[in-house]
């Protein structure tokens, strides 16, 4: 069934999340807030039930599901399962918040430009296969650049590869470790930029020509 049948005026938002939930929280204050625009977040998907974010949906009466990677055969059973839930769901956008379970090209092609995932670093830098959580923050202080930040994209085929939505920069110390560099990226970057990117989505606000995201002003 296609997304757009549901009869609300609002866009349902879909979070995928696979740990703690700091991003999702982050969605969900600055939902509680009035920030979402005309965005709702209407269920939260985790692929680990012991996952701390659905603690934080319950807490904030938000429907969950758990659908587990270990459950199906392979990667293509497990996105079918996936895609599913999203029509079930009638997802508007789907948000990708510190998700770490791989999904196949069906998705992305199913929600063009309508799926966006919160990556930390300024990509093209500490990006791709195998760079994700703590990994990523590792790898910038071993290269010992000075800069880093988060990223929101849209989803694509590519790995950390979609059309850059928003980026924010931060600035690595002498003395970070790969915890206390995750620790200000979330708070300085990726809290703010998540939030800001889903209300500019929910407002109608992203244009996506040429693999470019434009935002209207
Ligand atoms: C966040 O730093 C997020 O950017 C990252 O995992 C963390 C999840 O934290 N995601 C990736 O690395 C995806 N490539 P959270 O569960 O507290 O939001």
């Amino acid at each position: 069934m296609p997304e757009t049948m549901h009869p609300d005026a609002f866009k349902h938002i879909i979070v995928l999340v696979s740990g703690g939930g700091t991003n999702l929280q982050a969605l969900i204050d600055a939902q509680n807030r009035g920030e979402l625009g005309n965005g709702r977040i209407t269920c939260v998907i985790s692929s680990k039930p012991d996952a701390y974010a659905l603690v934080r949906a319950k807490n904030n009466n938000i429907p969950t599901r758990v659908i587990q990677r270990k459950a199906f055969p392979d990667t293509a059973a497990y996105s079918a399962a996936m895609l599913e839930a999203f029509y079930e769901e009638y997802a508007d956008l789907i948000v990708q918040a510190g998700f770490m379970t791989i999904l196949d090209e069906t998705i992305c092609r199913a929600y063009p430009n309508k799926m966006m995932n919160v990556h930390p670093a300024l990509i093209p830098s500490f990006c791709g296969k195998g760079y994700y959580g703590l990994h990523v923050h590792e790898a910038a202080l071993k290269k010992g650049v000075k800069v880093t930040g988060a990223t929101v994209h849209f989803v694509t085929e590519v790995c950390d590869g979609g059309p850059i939505i928003l980026q924010k920069a931060v600035e690595i110390r002498q003395d970070d470790t790969p915890e206390t560099l995750q620790r200000r990226v979330m708070e300085e970057a990726e809290w703010k930029i998540l939030p800001q990117a889903v209300r500019l989505y929910c407002e109608g606000r992203l244009t996506v020509r040429d693999n470019k995201v434009y935002i209207k002003e």
